[in-house]
């Protein structure tokens, strides 16, 4: 498949947790090579249409579909087969704290069967190169930074080497300019390992800098999407109010 086709297509989606309708009607396309941007109101629904593109949550209503298979409503195999292609990093980005670095990176292989230990090693510092942390294997989590956390989360992310990756809240807890090499980390996924971003961000700082299409959400529903350029020259009130960080005080009426 090539850069700019679809790579994942989702439609119709909607989705309730007892009487609450979080998603109510879902239509996007994501495409190979992009760096696609969810924005949204706390609460609005970015990390549970996250959750429906690796097939975490299944849609109440919509297909979701990746490289023209279906994956909503589908069976353990196809889940298993979009897992390899798709990886997430979540929004705790937890690490296994009584594991090694090398080993929290390496249990992806494992879940997968792969038992070879060359392979694995050879894998595990690949990812340590990629997110810029290499030979720090032996290292524990509680000896980590907050910034190197989430770059071992990342490199977790990209052992199997997935073409898409879903980060939810990459930025959350990191100062300024941690958060900034978190983007590079994201931008070069993009432009030398041609991979398939998807940023669930409150940074509106790295909005701009990293997307090339945003999607903005609110009330369950995709409100606005288009280029990084016409957000930023958006007269919508909406928009603007959460663009120049006054994303709390418009959550009130988003
Ligand atoms: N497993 C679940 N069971 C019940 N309700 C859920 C579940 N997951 C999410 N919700 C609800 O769905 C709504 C949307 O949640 P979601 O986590 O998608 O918001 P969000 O847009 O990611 O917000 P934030 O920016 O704060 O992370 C919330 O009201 C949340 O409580
Ligand atoms: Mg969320």
């Amino acid at each position: 498949m090539k850069k700019g086709e679809i790579f994942l297509e989702i439609r119709g989606v909607e989705k309730s947790f007892g009487s609450q309708k979080v998603l109510k009607g879902i239509d996007l396309d994501i495409h190979r090579g992009e760096t696609l941007v969810l924005l949204g109101g706390s609460g609005g629904g970015k990390s549970v249409l996250m959750k429906h593109m690796i097939g975490l949550l299944q849609p109440d209503a919509g297909t979701v579909t990746v490289e023209g298979k279906m994956i909503s409503s589908s069976s353990e195999r196809e889940l298993t087969w979009a897992r390899r292609k798709i990886s997430m990093m979540f929004q705790a980005g937890a690490l296994f704290d009584s594991m090694t670095v090398a080993e929290n990176i390496a249990f992806p292989l494992l879940e997968a069967g792969i038992k070879d230990r060359t392979e694995i090693d050879s894998r595990v510092s690949e990812a340590l190169e990629i997110v810029k942390l290499p030979g720090q294997e032996d290292k524990m989590p509680a000896d980590l930074s907050g910034g190197m956390r989430k770059r071992v989360a990342l490199a977790r992310a990209v052992v199997e080497r997935p073409c898409c990756v879903l980060y939810d809240e990459p930025h959350a807890g990191l100062d300024p300019v941690t958060g900034d090499s978190i983007d590079r980390l994201i931008k070069s996924l993009e432009e030398e390992h041609g991979i398939t971003n998807v940023v669930v961000t409150h940074e509106i700082r790295s909005v701009f800098r990293i997307a090339t299409r945003i999607v903005f959400m609110k009330d369950g529903q995709i409100y606005w999407q288009g280029p990084p350029a016409e957000l930023q020259e958006s007269n919508d009130p909406i928009l603007k109010n959460f663009i120049e960080g006054r994303a709390e005080s418009a959550s009130s009426i988003i």
